[in-house]
C-alpha cells in the first residue's frame, strides 16, 4: 500500500510531487464564459462541438498519412513516401489550428487517440498494408468527409456571426484539404508508366 503523504510534508523539500490526481477543472463539452469574445454561449457551444468533429477527423487523416508514408510500396515509392509526409506535416498544423480555435472559444479540444477513435467518421483502415490505389482512395475519401464538413461549418459560423471560425475553416482547413486532394487524385489517373497506350508510333532511327 503506498505511503500516505500529507500535503504539508514537502513544503521545504525539493522532491517532485509525482503521481498526483484531482478532479477536472472543466468538463468536456462545456465552454467557459469568455465574455471578451462577444459571442453568445450557445454559439460557442455549437461551434466547439462541430470543430471537435472536424478535429477528430483531421487527426485521423493525419495518422492515415503517416501510415501511408510508412507502408507505401511499389515503383512510385519515393515520390509518394515524400508526398504523404508533406501532407502529414500540413495536417499536423491544421489539427493544432482547429484545437486552439476550440480552446479560444472557451471549449475543450478532443486530444487522445481513444477519444478520437470513438468520434471520427473516417473509415478505419486495416492494420496491414494495402495497394497504392486503395491507400490513395482511402485518403481521398477522408478528404471528402472533411471538405464537406468545412463548407457546412463555414456556412453555419457565418450565419451565427462567428466570423473567426468561418475564416479559419475556409482559409486554413478547406483550402489545404482541397489542394491535398487534388495532388492525390491526379495519381489515380490511369496513364502508362513506360509504354504509351493506343497507336504507338516510334520515331525512325
Ligand atoms: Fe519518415
Amino acid at each position: 500500500m503506498p505511503k500516505k503523504v500529507h500535503s504539508g510534508d514537502h513544503t521545504s523539500s525539493a522532491e517532485p510531487r509525482v503521481h498526483q490526481r484531482g478532479s477536472e477543472i472543466q468538463s468536456y463539452g462545456t465552454v467557459t464564459h469568455a465574455f471578451h469574445l462577444e459571442l453568445e454561449e450557445p454559439v460557442r457551444l455549437e461551434m466547439t462541438e462541430k470543430l471537435n468533429q472536424l478535429l477528430a477527423d483531421s487527426m485521423s487523416l493525419r495518422d492515415l498519412y503517416k501510415k501511408a508514408h510508412w507502408q507505401v510500396a511499389g515503383p512510385t515509392f519515393y515520390q509518394l513516401h515524400l508526398l504523404y509526409d508533406k501532407h502529414f506535416g500540413e495536417q499536423v498544423e491544421i489539427v493544432d489550428t482547429i484545437a486552439e480555435r476550440v480552446q479560444l472559444l472557451g471549449g475543450l479540444a478532443i486530444a487522445m487517440a481513444a477519444d478520437v477513435a470513438e468520434t471520427t467518421q473516417i473509415e478505419r483502415p486495416p492494420r496491414g498494408r494495402e495497394e497504392v490505389p486503395v491507400v490513395i482512395s482511402r485518403l481521398l475519401d477522408a478528404h471528402q468527409v472533411i471538405i464537406r464538413q468545412c463548407r457546412e461549418i463555414a456556412d453555419r459560423a457565418a450565419k451565427l456571426g462567428d466570423h473567426g471560425t468561418n475564416d479559419m475553416v475556409v482559409s486554413d482547413v478547406l483550402r489545404s484539404n482541397e489542394l491535398e486532394a487534388w495532388f492525390l487524385s491526379e495519381h489515380l489517373v490511369n496513364t502508362p508508366l513506360t509504354y504509351a497506350g493506343g497507336e504507338v508510333s516510334q520515331a525512325a532511327d
